[in-house]
């Protein structure tokens, strides 16, 4: 059983120092710089002050993490184990994560078998993290209930997740939940910069916007973006560079694909994205990007809401395993009749 028991909490520890050379490509940049301290965690500053009280006045209680990916919810934790243990913090945690499983035996044997030995020289409370812990059955989630409140005097767990309702309720209420909501651009502009600074990238235009857009919130995303972006491009960050690392559609280009379907007849709008598709773009990027354009085009209102719950059907049908093909030609169908929509509205 892959357990790590105070494995994956040294993430990125040793290597954070940034004695390494910058050219060092292995060094994943999320991990370069994940947050040393709960004051190194960027926004969220309510959830790490009241984390930061709780743990200065000893009264941590059980903690119920959640929100969207690279949120900084793992990186929170780890700080906080950090400030409550320092160097004692591989002895005192338990981080199990998605890579090890997560039955009902990993919660009876080690969860259990952490929780209940005693430390002999240090005093306080042991730590158990369950990081992605919407990957739990549901007979473990009922396990850990009982196995919370036993320990309690000397273990305080934290459990991480992305959708909280995929916790069920009885641990729910045994948390105090906190909500990691998706970061705010100016935040993640922000570290960008200071690592462009760090690691001597150069950005061109507007290279950094562009993968700020594109992240979305997610601190990790952009990290990402931004290490593979510099690496394919030898160290230069553009916007092209970006929007070519991800293989999303520039926003000229879906301005464009969306001034066909708005005039083109059928067939050239079939082979406009027909064009699209062949240059590597993928529908379901095209798709979305258009959903937020039509909104700001001040279309009657029956057919702006015709018009995206059609793109969402569209949307939907293209997770499932459907032909791209079919949906093109969905598509261009659903603009030619939110055009013949938008000619009845007027008369
Ligand atoms: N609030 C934040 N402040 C600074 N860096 C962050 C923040 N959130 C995420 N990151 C960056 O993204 C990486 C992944 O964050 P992590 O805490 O693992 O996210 P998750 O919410 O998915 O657990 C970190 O290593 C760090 O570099
Ligand atoms: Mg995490």
């Amino acid at each position: 059983m892959g357990c790590a028991r105070g494995g994956a909490r040294l993430v990125g520890e040793s290597r954070a120092n940034a004695t390494m050379p910058s050219t060092v490509a292995t060094v994943p940049w999320v991990e370069k710089y994940r947050p040393k301290t709960l004051s190194d965690v960027a926004a969220h500053k309510d959830i790490v002050d009241t984390v930061t009280r709780l743990v200065d006045e000893k009264k941590l209680p059980h903690l119920l993490l959640y929100g969207p990916p690279g949120t900084g919810k793992t990186s929170m934790i780890l700080a906080v184990a950090r400030q409550i243990y320092g160097a004692a913090a591989t002895q005192m945690t338990l981080h199990l994560n998605a890579s090890d499983e997560r039955g009902i035996d990993v919660v009876r044997n080690d969860v259990q078998g952490f929780a209940s030995t005693r430390q002999i020289f240090s005093k306080g409370f042991k730590l158990i993290i369950l990081d992605e812990c919407d990957a739990m059955t549901n007979d473990a989630q009922f396990a850990l209930r009982r196995i919370m409140e036993k320990y309690t005097k000397n273990t305080r767990f934290c459990l991480i997740c992305n959708y909280v309702s995929k916790v069920i309720p009885a641990l729910q209420s045994r948390c105090t939940r906190f909500r990691f909501s998706p970061l705010p651009d100016a935040y993640v502009t922000e570290r960008v910069q200071h690592i462009v600074e760090e690691e001597h990238v150069s950005v061109e235009g507007r290279g950094v916007d562009a993968l700020v857009k594109l992240a979305k919130g997610d601190m990790r995303r952009a990290l990402n973006l931004l290490q593979s972006t510099s690496m394919a491009s030898n160290g230069v960050v553009s916007e092209d560079a970006v929007y070519a690392c991800t293989g999303q559609p520039k926003p000229d280009r879906v301005k464009a694909i969306l001034d066909v379907l708005l005039n083109a007849s059928f067939h050239a709008c079939v082979a406009h994205l027909e064009q699209c598709r062949s240059e590597g773009l993928a529908l379901v990027d095209i798709l979305q990007d258009l959903g937020s354009l039509v909104l700001t085009l001040h279309l009657p209102q029956g057919v702006c809401g015709d018009l995206l719950a059609s793109l969402a059907d569209l949307e939907h049908a293209l997770s499932g395993a459907v032909s791209e093909r079919l949906q093109l030609g969905a598509l261009v169908g659903t603009f030619i009749e939110a055009r013949q929509a938008i000619v009845n509205a007027a008369v």
